[in-house]
């Protein structure tokens, strides 16, 4: 029998990271949910155990640097391996026309969760995955953080976005021939509290290349940036 592997997925408890968790749960993979709010997050993976699949929840605020370590101290004394590691929590607090006086602590606000969390989670997690030479690490990005798609408004969100695919780029090179992939991925435009309710796509259709990256083949991508199971311009 092969050994069940292990994934976390911060902002577990809604959007399109609930239904990666549960896809990637119906894969048989043990998930652990990570949540902001342990309750918010509890009643999500009660959701997702209803349907008889392997998830538990972890309170991880991304934005903190000791919730953290906290989670990743519990992963390597509870379990003792990390096999996948999805960085969908996001935000993007800006709308309408940038108001100067607040822009860069918006930035500052933006790049913390967006950014400085999924790369910190990366930085604990790759030594875990060497160890075992075996790693998928998936950061949700958008095509809003692509620089040959770079249109107006939402420079926080859009500086982040392109932040996350250099940490994508830097840590696929630093990793290369150690069994870990790291991508970045475009969601599409989804249904979701941040896609509202206008959005083109279904939060299943959303989690699809998400869950595709984290469960690559060894012989799959490494450093790229995909929408719908292709490559796209950076
Ligand atoms: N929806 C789209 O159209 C779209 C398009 C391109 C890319 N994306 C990206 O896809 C990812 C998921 O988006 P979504 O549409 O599912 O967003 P969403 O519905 O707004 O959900 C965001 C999730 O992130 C969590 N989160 C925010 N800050 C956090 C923090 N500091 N620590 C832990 N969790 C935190 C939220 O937790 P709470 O419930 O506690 O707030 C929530 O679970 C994001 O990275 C987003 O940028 C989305």
């Amino acid at each position: 029998m092969t050994e069940q592997r292990i994934a976390l997925v911060t902002g577990g408890n809604r959007g399109i990271g609930f239904e990666i968790c549960r896809q990637l749960a119906k894969l048989g993979i043990r998930v652990i949910l990570g949540s902001r709010d342990s309750s918010k997050g509890a009643v999500a993976a009660r959701e997702i155990a209803g349907e008889r699949l392997p998830v538990e929840m972890r309170e991880l605020d991304v934005a903190d640097e000791e919730s953290i370590r906290e989670c990743m101290r519990w992963i390597r004394r509870e379990i003792g391996r990390l096999d996948i590691l999805v960085n969908n929590a996001g935000i993007m607090v800006e709308e309408g026309e940038a108001n100067p006086e607040h822009e860069v602590q918006i930035i500052r606000d933006t790049m913390q969760t967006n950014v400085y969390g999924p790369l910190f989670l990366s930085r604990l997690a790759t030594p875990i995955m060497k160890s075992r030479r075996y790693g998928r690490i998936v950061n949700l990005s958008s095509g809003m953080g692509s620089l040959s798609e770079m249109g107006a408004g939402y420079i926080a969100y859009r500086m982040s976005k392109a932040a996350l695919n250099v940490v994508t780029r830097v840590l696929a090179a630093e990793t290369e021939g150690m069994g870990i992939l790291i991508n970045s991925v475009d969601p599409g435009w989804v249904k979701t509290g941040m896609g509202g309710r206008t959005a083109s796509r279904s939060v299943e259709k959303g989690a699809e290349t998400p869950v595709w990256l984290a469960t690559l083949p060894d012989t799959g991508p490494t450093g790229g940036f995909f929408r719908d199971r292709k490559p796209i311009a950076w």
